[in-house]
């Protein structure tokens, strides 16, 4: 060695031996294109996410047992006798929807800036693959409480599997693990949700991220634009594209910490975001999953919503082509997107069909939601958007009848009565069920008449009674439960 190339500082033991700056090099310190926005963060704010999911994930595994008999009960018992059990159940029931917001997001922001085209066709088609692991966590997380809504609601997945030409019957046998939705199905799907999911997302994760790596981050699309040939198939495509890339990295700025300051901003935000909503609503948990009660309405998770609404619109033998069809279609058109579209311009302004495609695939979805959420609304309980039993919706429609000419319940009755919108956070049902049946017995001057029989049944007053049960206030301001119950004094004895 001569003396001109001796090191600066001799290596460490560690250097020497694990050749860590190689790495650090290959991470973090190198050159971005110029000019990444916010909209760029959105891809390290969902590995944020996923990283939050894996950890609660790990601590909910280690209280859940995961049978019929027994999920239920693990369930509340972590949320009520296990110290931050409850909140670490809402971190992880409200990372599910961030991952599935998150990744569409960062789906439409590759879409709207046109990433997806050379040289990056393959990594969009793992982005694709994540969405559709990203779902299925979704879809089988959801049983695992085993409470009414997660029955029903994968009862509703399965029959829509189910009515799949040819293959349905059996893509609903192999996802319920045979004919009945029972403890098979409980078995296969944590096994899918805490061993094959993870395994799969974790490769494809690693496989995302080091094309990402080794291909740089795309540039600004007017850069990419510039003087490029009208379609990316041109043979003298590629060499334009790359140095024109080369170029955009030439302004000096660095991943580390040009982009991961960003990174780690919105990332702080999303999971303080997903602390606060685990501690201020929790995860929803209703009765226990009860196969017999087929009044239930099935209520999927908001982002099945959607499919679930355009379902509805399409009844008899036209469902089953969409139930089919649809995903299908959009899968298909997903992972082809970059093979067929091969128009060079990368801006949304230059892809008029691109944008009404983005348009209606938006539009569309929303206005699906919408419809999807005024209807359950008919079916929810006021307090908490938590799906009413069916005894509890036979009180409801009761009291529309008998009761809501003169009181008054999130803003639409009579006003003759006090509103009760928050009477179930201030009265017990046995409570509410006795000044039900006769309210002279409470205020010998009451301006309501007695409903006891024969007027309404003690079951009708019941079915009341436990409705007005679910009434906490209104939505997003529930009241604390607070039972001041003052019952008459019984008469005394002739
Ligand atoms: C004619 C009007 C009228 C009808 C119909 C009526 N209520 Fe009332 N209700 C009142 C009035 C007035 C009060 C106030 C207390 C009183 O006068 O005893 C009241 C009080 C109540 C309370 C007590 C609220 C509280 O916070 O203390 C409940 C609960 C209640 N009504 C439920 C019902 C139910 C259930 C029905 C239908 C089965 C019904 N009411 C039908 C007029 C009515």
């Amino acid at each position: 060695m001569s003396a001109g190339d001796e090191p600066v500082a001799a290596p460490s033991g560690l250097e020497r031996r694990l050749g860590l700056h190689a790495l650090r090099v290959a991470l973090f310190d190198r050159p971005v294109p110029a000019g990444l926005s916010w909209w760029h963060t959105l891809g390290s704010a969902t590995m944020a996410v996923f990283l939050v999911q894996l950890v609660t994930g790990i601590v909910l595994a280690m209280f859940y047992a995961p049978s019929p008999d027994h999920a239920y009960d693990s369930i509340r018992h972590l949320e009520q006798q296990v110290a931050a059990g409850r909140v670490l159940r809402g971190m992880h029931n409200w990372g599910a929807s961030a991952m599935v917001i998150l990744t569409m997001l960062h789906m439409v922001r590759v879409f709207a800036m046109g990433a997806y085209k050379y040289p990056r066709e393959a990594n969009w088609v793992l982005g694709v693959g994540l969405l559709g692991l990203v779902l299925a966590f979704g879809f089988t997380g959801y049983l695992l409480p085993w409470d009414q809504r997660a029955y029903w609601a994968t009862q509703v997945g399965a029959s829509i599997a189910g009515t799949a030409p040819w293959v349905g019957g059996a893509l609903a046998t192999l996802l319920k693990g045979g004919s009945q939705l029972g403890a098979a199905t409980l078995t296969r799907f944590y096994a899918l949700h805490v061993l094959w999911l993870p395994a799969a997302v974790g490769v494809l994760i690693a496989l995302h991220i080091a094309m990402v790596i080794r291909q740089g981050i795309a540039a600004s699309p007017r850069v990419l634009e510039d003087g490029a040939p009208d379609r990316t198939d041109d043979p003298s495509y590629p060499a334009h594209h790359d140095a024109a890339y080369l170029a955009s990295k030439r302004s000096g700025a660095r991943f580390w910490p040009d982009i991961i300051a960003k990174d780690v901003v919105v990332a702080t935000v999303v999971i303080g975001l997903l602390i606060l909503l685990a501690i201020t609503r929790g995860a929803p948990l209703e009765a226990p999953a009860d196969p017999t009660d087929a009044a239930y309405v099935p209520m999927p998770e908001w982002y099945f919503l959607p499919f679930y609404q355009l379902l509805k619109l399409f009844p008899g033998s036209m469902e089953a082509t969409i139930a089919v069809g649809v995903p299908a279609l959009l899968v298909l058109t997903l992972v082809g997107l970059p093979f067929f579209d091969r128009n060079s311009k990368r801006h949304l302004r230059g892809r008029p069909v691109a944008m009404l495609s983005l348009t209606v695939l938006i539009g569309g979805s929303a206005l699906l939601l919408g419809a999807a959420v005024r209807e359950m609304g008919s079916v929810v309980a006021v307090e908490s958007s938590r799906v009413l039993t069916s005894t509890e919706r036979a009180g409801r429609a009761s009291f529309e009848r008998q009761c809501a000419s003169c009181h008054l319940v999130a803003g639409s009755g009579g006003e003759e009565g006090p509103e009760l919108t928050g009477v179930g956070a201030r009265h017990s049902t046995a409570w509410l069920h006795s000044f039900i049946e006769n309210p002279l017995r409470f205020h010998p001057d009451s301006k309501m008449s007695a409903f006891g029989p024969p007027t309404l049944s003690h079951q009708e007053i019941e079915e009341i009674a436990r409705y007005l049960g679910t009434l906490r206030g209104p939505p997003g301001r529930e009241l604390k439960v607070m039972i001041v119950d003052t019952f008459p004094e019984p008469s005394p004895p002739p």
